[in-house]
């Protein structure tokens, strides 16, 4: 297989300065809902290629990308401004073990993200498997400002349509609101903000947890849930947290 297929931007949605979200027509083979692709464009003569969790369902079309500039990083600055008809390189083939096939069965499923990491997320919520699989869903999606808590609409139809099984639940860093908890997930959890707002327990008998993005967020929510007893997933050891890391 190729290692390169040649895309079409057909969209870049600016959320704001730094958000945005690429959709691109490419013809990849199958991935499986939590996984990545890569995007890549050449850049002085070198192809730079970077791992992004797609955001669309297997099933749907275009494949859509959401990214974050980092400060000083080559390629999302880039990707950040390409327009409809340019052109960028897509890897062919999804990857990574962040999909509902590594999570073994559980009542509850917490989705607990940071940032752009809230994708992969909405990617498994769109398909049926997760809502014929638990009893209740959260998702928690973490960041610094409320102008970051993006794809409301998509958020809302997964509550719409599923009412008394998914929560969302929005932490703003940074900035004091009246609806998102303030602070850290690490925090809220330790002090029982976090359950109490979802009105769900992290009980390893009955739970598992999925956890994406910044890795100080892995790290120090991982550490907080194993004190409560759970393990990490590991294929030869299945366990309650399953993870990844954005860089
Ligand atoms: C499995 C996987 C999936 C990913 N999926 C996404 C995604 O869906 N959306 C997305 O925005 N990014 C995602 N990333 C990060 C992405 O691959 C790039 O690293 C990021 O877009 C920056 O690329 P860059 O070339 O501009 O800078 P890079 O050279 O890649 O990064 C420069 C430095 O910035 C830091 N950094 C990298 N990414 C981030 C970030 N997102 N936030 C804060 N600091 C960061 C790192 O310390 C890195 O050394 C993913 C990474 C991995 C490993
Ligand atoms: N978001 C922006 O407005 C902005 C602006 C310019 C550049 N950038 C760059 O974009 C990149 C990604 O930024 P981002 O805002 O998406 O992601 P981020 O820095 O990972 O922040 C997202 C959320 O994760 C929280 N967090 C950070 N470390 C944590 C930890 N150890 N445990 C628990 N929670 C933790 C943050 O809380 P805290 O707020 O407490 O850290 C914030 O609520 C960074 O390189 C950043 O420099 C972002």
């Amino acid at each position: 297989m190729a290692r390169w297929t040649e895309g079409t931007v057909v969209d870049n949605y600016h959320w704001n300065d730094q958000l945005y979200s690429l959709k691109i027509k490419a013809d990849i083979p199958p991935f499986k809902a939590g996984q990545f692709g890569r995007l890549g464009l050449d850049i002085d003569g070198e192809r730079i290629g970077r791992p992004y969790s797609f955001v669309n369902a297997p099933t749907e079309q275009p494949l859509e990308f959401y990214s974050i500039i980092v400060p000083e990083g080559p390629l999302s600055n880039r990707l950040h401004s390409l327009k409809a008809g340019d052109k960028v390189w897509v890897s062919p083939k999804g990857a990574g073990f962040f999909t509902l096939s590594e999570v073994p069965q559980a009542d509850y499923l917490w989705m607990l993200s940071t940032g752009t990491a809230l994708g992969p997320f909405l990617s498994i919520l769109k398909e049926e498997e997760p809502w014929e699989r638990f009893k209740k869903i959260v998702l928690v999606h973490a960041v610094r400002t409320t102008a970051e808590l993006t794809y409301r609409d998509t958020i809302e139809s997964f509550s719409k349509s599923h009412p008394d099984q998914f929560a969302i639940i929005p932490f703003v860093s940074r900035e004091d609101t009246d609806f998102a908890l303030k602070g850290r997930i690490p925090a809220a959890i330790q002090d029982g903000r976090l359950q109490h707002q979802a009105d769900m327990s992290f009980d390893p008998e009955q739970s598992h947890v999925m956890l994406c993005g910044n890795p100080g967020m892995v790290k120090d929510t991982s550490e907080v849930l194993m004190n409560l007893g759970f393990k990490k997933n590991r294929r030869r050891e299945p366990g309650q947290i399953t993870t990844e890391n954005y860089w």
